[in-house]
């Protein structure tokens, strides 16, 4: 069995999309990627078939409840946890994360130490700095090395001390696209007993998480990025999602997930979920090694898509390297394409991002210039009044026909 890039585009109705004839090529990926067809799929039958409020005695709500539910189950088993409760949804990423970080807080003193690390996306730090202002603690960072990608590990260790009771850390950067350690980082914060916070959205559409593995206390995805519906999703641990005081409506239950999944939730948006999370288990059955369990078809199906998004990631990489003038802002090294995911950022000697980005839109090619919210990046490689970097960021339905043709557009 082999990865089928033309059944996987048949997945994907927007890939057939054209302008005036011509063709789109989406690169944008790490802003959000195209949305599969079992996620439209779920969302109209959710919206036709099942469409109303939770907890009510009549169909459309037990249909409802149940499609919720289903969405837990898939959820848990896509991060690695056994407990469906432990999955928090919300409207995105940074809206779970606010709210929870309003909790958080409640559990640190001044004097306290919290740290934040100078490769996330700024969602998995300004929560995190305004928890530490209103709780009156102290801040500290770990940074990069601009030569090597990587965490300077001396800033790790540094920056967690035995006060330190937080650390919030990224798990893929949505610009240089490394991948961290963030296993390590968990071990050192546990061994000072802090809490470890792990964004994942930019780690989740290319590989499988497994939260038992990292040692994590958190992990927050956005189904947008990995094929599905604008919804974010938090996992958390159990006891210390029971431990702590939830903001929410005094009649809401008081059990998870409920207790911290405020409001009415976009019920579509959750079988939206359900239906992405469908696809990946779909490629593990058709294009990898199957499984009996859904985890184990997700493992399967994660497989297969990383090696061929490794092999999109050397083409582009390659072909980037051989224009004059371009420099790749990331790990590039054949040896270094196990340690990032596909998305590539690139600076142009005398051109800024914007026009680079302007002219490849004029060819319907679609690409993210700028900093996207990666402002300690962008600050830290000094490219804040250049205008950022070019980001190119691949999924698995790109094919490197598109990348050709991207470079095409770049070396004329
Ligand atoms: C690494 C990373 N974290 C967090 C976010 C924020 O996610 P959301 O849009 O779901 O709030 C993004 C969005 O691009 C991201 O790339």
């Amino acid at each position: 069995m082999a990865y089928d890039i033309t059944r996987i585009r048949e997945e994907f109705p927007s890939l057939t999309v054209t302008d005036e004839g011509q063709r789109r090529i989406y690169f944008d990926n790490p802003g959000g990627t195209q949305i599969c067809q079992r996620s439209i799929d779920r969302m109209n039958h959710y919206l036709i078939h099942a469409n109303t409020n939770t907890h009510g005695p009549f169909r459309t709500s037990h249909m409802t409840d149940e499609i919720i539910d289903q969405t837990h189950a898939a959820l848990a088993d896509f991060v690695g946890s056994d407990d469906p409760g432990e999955i928090i949804f919300g409207q995105n990423m940074t809206t779970i994360t606010f709210h929870l970080a309003h909790s958080i807080g409640r559990t640190l003193r001044p004097g306290d130490e919290i740290v934040v690390t100078r490769m996330d996306h700024d969602a998995n730090i300004s929560p995190w700095l305004l928890m530490a202002r209103d709780a009156g603690c102290t801040v500290r960072w770990i940074d990069f090395d601009p030569a090597t990608y990587r965490f300077d590990p001396s800033s790790v260790e540094s920056a967690i001390t035995d006060k330190t009771r937080f650390v919030a850390v990224n798990y893929a950067s949505n610009a240089l696209g490394t991948i961290n350690d963030v296993k390590a980082v968990a071990d050192a914060a546990h061994a000072v007993g802090a809490l470890v916070f792990v964004d994942s959205v930019q780690f989740s559409p290319h590989f499988l998480t497994d939260v038992k593995a990292i040692g994590c206390d958190f992990l927050a995805c956005s189904a947008y990025k990995y094929y599905g519906p604008h919804q974010g999703m938090v996992w958390g641990r159990r006891a210390l999602l029971e431990l702590l005081d939830p903001y929410k409506v005094r009649p809401a239950d008081d059990t998870l997930p409920s207790r911290f999944e405020t409001g009415t939730q976009s019920h579509e948006g959750m079988a939206g979920t359900l239906g992405c999370i469908e696809h990946f288990e779909w490629i593990g059955e058709t294009m990898g090694s199957g499984g009996a369990t859904r985890r184990e078809r997700l493992v399967a199906g994660f497989d297969v898509v990383a090696a061929y998004e490794k092999d999109l990631a050397r083409h582009l990489i390659n072909g980037l390297q051989s224009i004059p003038g371009m420099q790749v802002k990331g790990l590039s090294g054949e040896a270094d394409l196990d340690d990032r995911v596909p998305t590539v950022c690139v600076t142009r000697d005398g051109v800024d991002p914007e026009t680079i980005a302007r002219n490849l839109a004029g060819h319907n090619i679609f690409v993210w210039p700028g900093h996207y919210y990666a402002i300690e990046i962008i600050e830290r490689l000094g490219l804040t009044d250049a205008g950022g970097m070019l980001r190119i960021g691949l999924g698995q339905y790109n094919t490197r026909t598109e990348i050709d043709e991207l470079l095409t557009v770049l070396e004329g």
